[in-house]
């Protein structure tokens, strides 16, 4: 799947370049936000930024379904509905700088309406630690809702912490979108 060049309200979503790798492991190198994250290595070095850009779609015919998060400045964050050929699950991070503006629900909102407007697909999937509070908030606004637990491994922690599933079905974003 080719990822698109969508623009929201402030920013841009846009496929991945080799350029943006020094800002990964700047961002993502902060451990506010590797602390809350799955599958990402802790320290996180610019060979682990080079190998999660190379697999994204923008590099991999089959790669993983990821967008930039670029405010004008560079890349700030970043969007992914993971792999092909799997069922959409929703993932994401902002630099810590960035927070608390709305820029991931901004985001968030945006490749969703493009994905269920272009994919045909009526499902999402995605996972939330208890304690991530804005997380959660920026998946319920969107209007995923919980579907139990499911305990997520945090490699940067070493140990697995309480988290939930969510499912974000077609109609009930739909409905919130003409509900906003
Ligand atoms: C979680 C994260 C994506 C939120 O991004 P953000 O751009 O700050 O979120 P938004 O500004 O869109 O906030 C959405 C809502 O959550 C609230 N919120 C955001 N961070 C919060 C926090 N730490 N505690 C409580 N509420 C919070 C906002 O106030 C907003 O509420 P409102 O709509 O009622 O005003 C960001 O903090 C982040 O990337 N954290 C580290 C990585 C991570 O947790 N990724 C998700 C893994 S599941």
């Amino acid at each position: 799947m080719t990822m698109p060049s969508l623009r929201s309200g402030r920013l841009w979503l846009r496929p991945v370049t080799s350029a943006d790798m020094g800002r990964i492991v700047s961002l993502v190198g902060n451990f506010q936000v590797v602390r809350n994250l799955g599958r990402v290595p802790h320290p996180y070095t610019m060979a682990d930024a080079k190998w999660w850009v190379n697999q994204t779609a923008a590099f991999q015919e089959d790669g993983e379904r990821a967008v930039a998060i670029d405010d004008g400045t560079g890349m700030i964050g970043a969007v992914s509905l993971g792999s092909p050929g799997e069922q959409a699950s929703l993932g994401y991070w902002l630099g810590e700088p960035y927070w608390g503006s709305g820029y991931m629900s901004e985001a968030v909102g945006t490749l969703v309406d493009w994905f269920f407007k272009t994919s045909g697909e009526t499902e999402i999937l995605s996972s939330a630690l208890d304690e991530n509070t804005g997380s959660i908030k920026v998946l319920t606004k969107t209007g995923f809702k919980a579907a139990g637990p499911k305990p997520l491994f945090i490699p940067s922690r070493a140990k697995t912490l309480p988290a939930t599933a969510f499912r974000l079905q077609r109609s009930d974003f739909e409905r919130r979108k003409t509900a906003a």
